[in-house]
C-alpha cells in the first residue's frame, strides 16, 4: 500500500467526513449516563449515521469486528466491543467513531467520563488530550512524523504516564487505514516528510501505569497489562500548505 495526496476535490470529501464523525461525537456525549449499556450507544450511532448521515459506520464487519462504534471504558486502551456491560458512576469511556461519506473516511475519539472521575482518571483524560493537540501542533510540510511522535512521547513521559506502542495513527482516505504508520512515539526529524494533501489520523493511547497492552481472547479488545487505567484522543488532519486542518473538530473546540 502506498501513500496517497488527497486532490483539492478529494479533501473537500474527506472534510464532509470528517464533518460527520464530530457530529456523531457531539451527539453521543448527553447519552453517556450511568446504566447506559455500551450497546445502547452502538445502537444509538449506528441509527444516526445511517439514518440522518446517510453514512457508513466503518467498523461494522470491518476485519471481522461486529459492531459500528469502539467503547473502550477504563483499563480497556482501544477496539472495546459494545456489549451488554452498563456504565456506572466513575467510568472513563473512549468512543471512537469511524464513517465512510461518498467513499471517504473520518476517524475520531474522544473521552467521557460517567459523572466524576478519579484525579487520576481526570489526569490521564487530559494528558492524552494534551498530547494529541502538541502532535497536531508539528503537523506542517516540511516537519516529519518523527517530529509528531517525538513531541507526544517526550510530554506523555514528562508526566510520568507511558505511551502505547502497538498501535498508532495511520494514514486515511479512501481507506481506513493506509500508509503511512504514524507513531505515537520517536526522534525528531526522522521519518515520512509531511506535504500538502496528507490526511491522516494522530490518536496517541496514554496508560497510567506501563506501557504494554494484552489483546483479550475476543481478537478486539486491548487492555492494559497491569490493568491501569488508559486514556485515547484521536482527530483526523489534512495538511495544507503552511500547516494542518483537523477535520474532526466537535462543536466546542471550533472558535
Ligand atoms: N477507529 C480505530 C482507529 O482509530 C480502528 C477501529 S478498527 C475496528 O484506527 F475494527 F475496531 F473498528
Ligand atoms: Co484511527
Ligand atoms: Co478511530
Amino acid at each position: 500500500m502506498s501513500i496517497t495526496i488527497k486532490s483539492p476535490a478529494e479533501q473537500d470529501a474527506m472534510r464532509e467526513a470528517g464533518r460527520l464523525t464530530a457530529a456523531v461525537l457531539d451527539m453521543i456525549g448527553p447519552f453517556i449516563q450511568p446504566g447506559v449499556t455500551t450497546d445502547e450507544l452502538n445502537q444509538i450511532c449506528h441509527d444516526y449515521i445511517v439514518d440522518v448521515q446517510q453514512a457508513i459506520p466503518a467498523p461494522l464487519n470491518y476485519r471481522g469486528f461486529p459492531k459500528s462504534i469502539c467503547t473502550s471504558v477504563n483499563h480497556v486502551v482501544c477496539h472495546g466491543i459494545p456489549s451488554a456491560k452498563t456504565l456506572r458512576l466513575g467510568d472513563l469511556i473512549n468512543v471512537d467513531i469511524t464513517v465512510i461519506k461518498d467513499g471517504f473516511h473520518g476517524d475520531s475519539s474522544r473521552m467521557f467520563s460517567v459523572g466524576k472521575a478519579t484525579i487520576q482518571g481526570e489526569r490521564v483524560v487530559r494528558v492524552s488530550r494534551e498530547a494529541l493537540w502538541l502532535g497536531i501542533a508539528q503537523a506542517r510540510p516540511g516537519n516529519r512524523l518523527g517530529d509528531i511522535g517525538h513531541a507526544i512521547q517526550q510530554y506523555v513521559e514528562g508526566q510520568g504516564f507511558s505511551v502505547v506502542r502497538e498501535y498508532c495513527g495511520h494514514g486515511i482516505g479512501r481507506i481506513f487505514h493506509e500508509d503511512p504508520q504514524v507513531l505515537h512515539y520517536g526522534e525528531p526529524g526522522t521519518g515520512l516528510e509531511l506535504r500538502e494533501g496528507l490526511t491522516f489520523t494522530i490518536e496517541p493511547m496514554v496508560n497510567v501505569g506501563k506501557r504494554h497492552v494484552r489483546l483479550l481472547p475476543d481478537g478486539w479488545t486491548v487492555v492494559t497489562r497491569d490493568h491501569s487505567l488508559s486514556a485515547q484522543w484521536e482527530h483526523t488532519i489534512l495538511i495544507t500548505r503552511d500547516g494542518c486542518e483537523v477535520l474532526t473538530l466537535g462543536a466546542d473546540e471550533r472558535t
